[in-house]
């Protein structure tokens, strides 16, 4: 193998660019060249690309976002589309590939590999850290302190002016975020779509707490939960308890900054390794860290089966913020 290629895709996360680095850096050291694709599967149709060396990744590891930037290309899933990837390629004689994304991403991938025979190795990468194969995701960690803190300033402020705040955080269809921020900042209560909602119970609870001298309390909902956005909750709330509510979306804020310690660690590992698999005749498979191991897994684990969130988290969430 002398050449590979490396692109990101669908939701950028931080350590996307510490993973660009570790890819670039450990194909270097193996004596291999690489080509860096821009916008993803959408940069692979159009030939937009460039060859990266040791200086195109200098200090990139610190930063949020992706150098490399990302898409989420609709053409790609046509045939035309495909065939178009391929040729780009072909062209720059590209013999593997490293796709660095969620879950949608690594379907692209694996229909690269599988149906037009370019072998591809997977880097998960997602704030919402929902693939299964790995415990971690690139990105996540720094998403949950992301969130944290504005969990802790809002605290702040419901403490002052004894409220009650409904803060949304991301996590598509799934409450990892919300489970991991809301037990790291003391939430009364986390409300997450693996868990069923029963809204008269988390007013219970919140009348509970007040008789027993909370004046202040705040609520994360991940955004995919079944009772609703985190406005249509308050609303709710209000009607049956008659609380002063505010309510916090957090958004995007949450996919941007740089990344934590842990997700630089993640990245580069993962990126190194994918390296080395590809070299090694892997392909079509995913790379993931399992009990601090690097493994590899599937590909189609990332869409076809469901990561579950640890109960255990809500359960100990509740106690502590009795
Ligand atoms: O998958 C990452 C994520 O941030 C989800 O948490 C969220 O539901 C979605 O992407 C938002 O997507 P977009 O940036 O396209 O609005």
């Amino acid at each position: 193998m002398k050449k590979i290629g490396v692109l990101t895709s669908g939701g950028d996360s931080p350590g996307m660019n510490a993973c660009i680095r570790a890819v670039v850096r450990r194909a270097i050291y193996q004596g291999l060249k690489v080509i860096g694709i821009r916008r993803g599967f959408s940069g692979l149709i159009e030939g937009d690309t460039e060859e990266l060396c040791s200086r195109s990744v200098s200090g990139i590891i610190r930063q949020g976002g992706t150098m490399l930037k990302t898409a989420r290309s609709e053409v790609f899933k046509s045939i035309e589309g495909q065939k178009k990837a391929v040729k780009t390629i072909k062209d720059l004689c590209i013999e593997g590939l490293i796709v660095i994304g969620g879950d949608g991403s690594l379907r692209g991938a694996y229909t690269l590999d599988r149906d037009w025979d370019i072998p591809v190795i997977g880097v998960p990468a997602s704030i919402d850290n929902d693939i299964a194969g790995t415990d971690f995701s690139i990105g996540f960690a720094t998403a949950v302190n992301t969130a944290l803190e504005a969990i802790d300033r809002i605290r702040d402020t419901a403490t002052s002016h004894e409220r009650l705040f409904i803060i949304e955080v991301m996590g598509r269809s799934s409450g990892f975020i919300a489970l991991w921020s809301g037990l790291a900042g003391g939430a009364e209560d986390i409300l997450i779509p693996e868990r069923k909602t029963n809204l008269d119970e988390v007013c219970r609870k919140l009348e509970e707490g007040r008789l027993h001298g909370k004046r202040s309390s705040i609520l994360v909902v991940a955004e995919g939960d079944e009772a609703g956005g985190a406005f249509e909750i308050g609303e709710k709330i209000k009607k049956k308890i008659g609380y002063e509510i505010r309510v916090v979306v957090l958004g995007h804020l949450q996919r941007g900054g740089s990344p934590v310690a842990l997700d630089r660690i993640l990245a580069t590992r993962l990126g190194s390794a994918a390296v080395d698999l590809l070299i090694k005749g892997e392909r079509g498979k995913m790379v993931g860290l399992v009990s601090n191991q690097i493994k590899l897994s599937p590909m189609e684990y990332a869409w076809k089966r469901k990561k579950m969130v640890d109960l255990a988290f809500y359960d100990l969430s509740q106690v502590m913020a009795s």
